[in-house]
């Protein structure tokens, strides 16, 4: 089939590096390819309702290094289990996925290139398999897609994080005050680590590795004996104490992942309270300061490549395939194969890409004296 006008949107959560991606399959359609590009906007519900902008070059100068998504997201319409309301407040759950592509048909969209996460791309699978040509690009700051080494938006996401942790030192030490940062990951430790290892925590609480809160106060009261009367513990969103369940912050319907973490910054914060009150104990929830700001070097170059393989993929006429970054190469997965089996992401089986407790990285921290509760 000849491609000569691609679609592009982007669907879940945002993160930096997403306008890189768009950038970059901007340009390769129009200036490799010399093939036309719209790009869907709040994704899946762009395509129903035909709500696109036209994408040329004017339209994507100076976006590259931004974060966010100019074509904005939503990580709540699944075109094949679409939820529909009448004006008496009646719902009902249909499959309209037929409007989209007749709304593509329309404009004379041949092919799609989607960015997101598992729910996002089992839509993708499920349009290439009405016969659309497709090609999905993951993205998550979380980066724990057993598909790909690396995503975009983790690495400014990192950044985020060994800034604030930075700041959060100076007024830690001046008030002499235990600081609880918590960060997001989802129930991957790695931003936690890795974050908590460049800023300088003392503790770091991930899913990995249960905690008991005893052993954080022995790390803190270690660091006293030692003069220094304040430490910064760092808490991944999905860590549990032993024996403990996950803290959920809410159940959002009609998403793919319906499950919400978020706030067990503050329940550790109490709990630390209690057991050490000769000290100050004191909240911050980084939330979603890790998904914004300008995209890191390492984002921007990463997420470049992912559009421009993702447009080689498709012209090259493989459809319905992910795109991915394996062992220092850009390479291709059929999304038939990826998509609900925990490779892109977390799924009701669970299976994603998680930190490895007797790994180099997490025994660096021991090493150096950084407790995880354990
Ligand atoms: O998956 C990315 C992520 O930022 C997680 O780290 C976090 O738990 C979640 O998304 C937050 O989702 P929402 O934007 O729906 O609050």
């Amino acid at each position: 089939m000849e491609i000569k006008k691609i679609g592009i949107l982007t669907g879940g959560g945002d993160c930096s590096g997403l306008n890189a991606v768009i950038s970059a399959v901007t340009k390769t359609a129009i200036i490799k390819y010399g093939i036309e590009v719209i790009g869907y906007k709040r994704g899946y519900s762009g395509l129903y309702f035909n709500d696109f902008m036209k994408l040329d070059l004017d339209a994507i100068s100076g976006i590259m290094h931004e974060g966010g998504t100019i074509l904005k997201t939503s990580n709540k319409d699944n075109l094949f289990n679409y939820r529909l309301e009448d004006e008496n407040g009646n719902v009902e759950y249909k499959n309209v996925s037929q409007v989209a592509v007749d709304n593509m048909k329309k404009e004379g969209v041949d092919a799609l290139v989607v960015l997101g996460g598992d729910g996002t791309l089992t839509s993708a699978r499920d349009f290439g398999r009405m016969g659309i040509p497709v090609v999905g690009i993951p993205k998550t700051i979380d980066n724990d897609l057993p598909a790909t080494d690396m995503t975009f938006g983790y690495n400014t996401s990192l950044e985020a994080i060994t800034d604030a942790l930075d700041k959060i030192h100076t007024t830690a030490y001046s008030h002499d005050r235990v600081m609880v940062v918590e960060v997001m990951g989802r129930h991957a430790g790695w931003l936690a680590v890795e974050g908590g290892l460049a800023g300088s925590a003392d503790v770091i609480l991930i899913p990995e590795i249960e905690y008991d809160l005893k052993n954080v106060v022995e790390t803190i009261k270690q660091r006293d004996e030692r003069g220094k009367h304040f430490s910064v513990v760092v808490v991944s969103e999905g860590a549990k104490e032993k024996d403990g369940a996950v803290h959920v912050r809410e159940i959002v319907e009609d998403s793919a992942d319906t499950v919400r973490l978020g706030g067990l910054g503050a329940v550790v914060t109490k709990k630390l309270q209690a057991l050490i009150p000769d000290h100050e104990v004191r909240n911050t929830n980084l939330a979603y300061i890790q998904r914004g700001g300008i995209t890191s070097q390492f984002d921007r170059t990463l997420g470049i490549q992912f559009g421009v393989k993702a447009v080689d993929t498709l012209m090259s006429g493989d459809y319905s395939f992910m795109v991915a970054y394996k062992g220092g190469e850009f390479t291709q997965f059929p999304l038939e194969e990826v998509v609900g089996s925990g490779i892109v992401g977390e799924t009701s089986e669970g299976g994603s890409k998680v930190v490895d407790p007797n790994g180099h990285l997490v025994q660096s921290c021991k090493a150096i004296g950084i407790g995880f509760g354990d």
